[in-house]
């Protein structure tokens, strides 16, 4: 039983042996672990700097970003292409860290009941996606996406945008205040659906 013993007396037995020695210590592992993997992810620039050519969404494009997580629709597509083959043939290059620094949340997500649509931007026109988010199946027969028909008919919350860019800027988005003093009226008049369409053609775009 002493074969593990060291030269200074200590057994690893002690700790096999003790459940709150054991406990307190595999949390001190994955509490150094965590922190090691972790904290490096605030500092580092891939994961804190956008990639050339990322600009904060405009006003438009964001309020597109808004309807798009109201209306749920990452609860089927991913925004997050990982780095395989399989997956970089279908959709373009891989997602990086540096695309999404001014998403607050970001959208990466991971359930795929429809296709990812971390690059969709510019792959459509935006007749296509007119017809597409209205009702699916008329451009894919087999599709069995929601249809939003709604989205066409409500008209963007012009008077919402001040306030939600200058609650980004204070998280880090860099608008500047001419970009936020005109928001409302980037955005008046506007339908939900111009506005989803503005998002999902901005996406992918800088790393295509
Ligand atoms: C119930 C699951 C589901 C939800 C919710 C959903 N989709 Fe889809 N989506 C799909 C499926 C399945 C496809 C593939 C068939 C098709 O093109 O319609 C698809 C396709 C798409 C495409 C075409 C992608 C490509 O590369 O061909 C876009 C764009 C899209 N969806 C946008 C949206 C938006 C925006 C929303 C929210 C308003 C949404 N989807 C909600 C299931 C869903």
């Amino acid at each position: 039983m002493a074969n593990n013993d060291t030269k200074s007396g200590f057994s690893h037995e002690k700790i096999e042996t003790s459940n709150t020695l054991m406990v307190i210590l595999i949390l001190l592992v994955l509490v150094v672990g965590g922190l090691v993997e972790i904290v490096p992810l605030f500092f580092q620039k891939s994961t804190t700097e956008p990639i050339k050519g990322v600009q904060p969404y405009t006003a438009l494009q964001l309020a597109g970003r808004d309807i798009y997580v109201r209306e749920g629709c990452y609860n089927c597509h991913s925004q997050m292409i990982r780095p395989f083959r399989a997956e970089t043939l279908r959709y373009g290059h891989y997602s990086v860290a540096g695309e999404s620094v001014y998403d607050h949340p970001f959208q990466w997500g991971s359930k795929r009941t429809g296709p990812d649509l971390a690059r969709v931007g510019g792959k459509y026109s935006d007749d296509w996606h007119r017809t597409h988010l209205i009702n699916p199946r008329d451009v894919v027969p087999e599709s069995n996406m929601p249809a939003y028909p709604w989205l066409e008919k409500n008209l963007v919350d012009a008077e919402a945008m001040p306030a939600h860019m200058t609650a980004l800027r204070r998280v880090g988005v860099p608008y500047t205040d001419a970009q936020i003093a005109q928001s409302s009226a980037e955005v008046s008049g506007k339908t939900e659906l111009e506005a989803t369409i503005a998002y999902l053609q901005a996406l992918g775009l800088a790393l295509k």
